[in-house]
């Protein structure tokens, strides 16, 4: 049986999201500077915290990060639009392509899975705010093994929660950092590149697919 894990931010959610909001505090091109200083900075926080084997929740990297961004922008938003900031995040918007993809997956029987550094209750919001929850057999949640991807215990936990093997895994990610390590722990791959710009990182490694889009994973899983 063929599993499909999506990773939920930057996949399946769009971080973008909260970019109106930014703009009606910042002007354009500083808003998406900041989004996307903010972005970098959580994943960062997520992988030192997990190195350290000093777990917090990942909101609490989402939090750290927009408050070192904040101050490195020499603090232009208010501890109340900061704190605005977090609440849309916890009710982001879904890419155009992902419910036409799963409404083809589920139909063809394909099990789909959330995999998230996100902590299951912040998935499960997510996921019920942009109307997706039905289309998933479960949520995996990094916060089980406190730590965060790319460790290779949490793709192991994947496997042990889903019952799936590896060789019938397959993650799919927007993030190259995610796909290395799914890679790494023996799964096959696809990497989700909406973007011209998005670039994978070259360490020698290559997704097994890559599609512009969620609606081209069904004729290429197999
Ligand atoms: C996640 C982050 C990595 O949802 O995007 O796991």
């Amino acid at each position: 049986m063929t599993a499909l894990a999506f990773d939920v931010y930057g996949t399946l959610i769009d971080t973008q999201g909260v970019v109106s909001l930014l703009e009606s505090y910042l002007d354009e091109d500083s808003a998406q500077q900041f989004l996307n200083r903010w972005r970098d900075k959580q994943l960062e926080y997520s992988f030192r915290r997990g190195l350290m084997q000093q777990y917090q929740d990942f909101s609490v990297c989402t939090k750290d990060a927009l408050q070192f961004t904040n101050n490195e922008h020499n603090a232009p938003l208010s501890d109340e639009q900061q704190e605005s900031l977090l609440e849309a995040y916890k009710s982001l918007p879904a890419f155009d392509d992902v419910k036409t993809a799963l409404n083809k997956l589920n139909a063809a029987g394909v099990e789909c899975f959330a995999f998230s550094n996100g902590s299951t209750s912040a998935v499960t919001e997510l996921l019920e705010n942009a109307e997706l929850s039905n289309y998933f057999k479960g949520i995996v949640s990094c916060e089980d093994v406190k730590s965060f991807k790319p460790n290779p215990d949490v793709y192991q936990h994947f496997l042990s929660k889903s019952g799936s093997r590896e060789q019938n895994t397959w993650l799919i990610s927007s993030n190259s950092f995610d796909i290395i390590g799914a890679h790494a722990a023996g799964w096959k791959t696809a990497w989700v590149k909406r973007s011209k710009e998005a670039q994978f990182d070259p360490w020698g490694v290559n997704p097994t697919i890559t599609v512009g889009s969620l609606t081209q994973l069904i004729e290429n899983i197999k």
